[in-house]
């Protein structure tokens, strides 16, 4: 993109759709001296996705926001094809925050047919949501450093929510020298604890109501700790229970250290408690720092 084609940032948000448009747009704001935001999501946004847009616009002049349902982290028997989506919504959500760009790039767009390059992270993601979901975490390492490459954002806002892809980000922009600042936003949560995510929408009434036993079997952690370290097994147990009692199929009920996500043996503050299980068909995950 040659300079001087993209408007600094302003009134009127851009829908961009290339690659290379996205660059332009990011040199032209840096160019200008403003502070770029990037909030990177994959769609079907809900209001803990715009307080990740808060948070960026609270630190930076032009904020993006990418919306791409990345192909490269979904396993061959996940909800790719039927993930939610809804792109007019999106972008009315996006201009009504006051977002400066939304990049918006079709999956061609954003990986040549015979694509050799990934980015993988080998040790943060051997537990937790990277032994259940072989290659997930290297779809999103690779995309999110694709996104940095485009946004060239100072700062990059994600969820708290995704806890292991935070921290493996983290551990990526260190590792790989990118430079971003990253900022973990906290968990938005419905007013009776569930957490907010896109996949909720799959979530039938009966279902709806069993998914709080996620944030039950948290909240049991935390109680559990508050009066001191706690033996961890005891502490998996319990919150496993509470998932059952909710007739949750549980993927995993952990207590991780913060810094290396390995299982703990005392559950003490600053740990943190992690879940994944299957709501029916659906699969949700949540986590608490204890
Ligand atoms: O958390 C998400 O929505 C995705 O994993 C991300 C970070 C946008 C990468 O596709």
């Amino acid at each position: 993109m040659s300079s001087g084609q993209w408007a600094v940032s302003g009134e009127t948000m851009l829908v961009i759709k290339t690659p290379g448009e996205m660059q332009g747009w990011a040199q032209e704001q840096r160019r200008a001296g403003l502070r770029v935001g990037l909030v990177p999501t994959m769609g079907y946004l809900h209001a803990g996705h715009l307080s990740l847009v808060a948070e960026a616009r609270r630190r930076c002049d032009a904020v993006a926001v990418s919306i791409f349902v990345n192909p490269v982290q979904f396993g061959p028997n996940e909800d790719f094809e039927k993930y939610p989506r809804d792109e007019a919504r999106d972008l009315e959500l996006c201009r009504g925050a006051g977002v400066a760009a939304v990049f918006l790039p079709a999956p061609a767009a954003m990986y040549a047919p015979d694509a050799s390059v990934f980015v993988v992270e080998e040790r943060l993601e051997r537990g937790l949501c990277g032994a259940r979901r072989p290659g997930h975490f290297r779809g999103v390492c690779t995309v999110v450093a694709k996104l940095f490459n485009l946004a060239l954002p100072d700062v990059a806002v994600f969820g708290q929510k995704d806890f292991q892809q935070a921290a493996i980000i983290c551990r990526m922009v260190r590792d790989l020298n990118f430079p971003v600042e990253v900022v973990v936003a906290p968990i938005l949560r419905e007013p009776d604890g569930l957490a907010m995510s896109s996949r909720n929408v799959y979530l039938s009434g009966d279902e709806r109501q069993r998914a709080l036993g996620l944030s039950r079997a948290l909240a049991g952690a935390a109680e559990a700790v508050a009066a001191g370290p706690s033996p961890a097994d005891a502490v998996r147990l319990r919150m496993a229970e509470v998932l059952e009692r909710h007739a949750l199929r549980v993927d995993y009920a952990e207590v991780v250290s913060a810094e290396t996500l390995e299982p703990v043996a005392q559950a003490s503050r600053g740990d943190v408690a992690l879940v994944a299980a299957y709501c029916g068909k659906t699969r949700l995950i949540d986590n608490r720092v204890l």
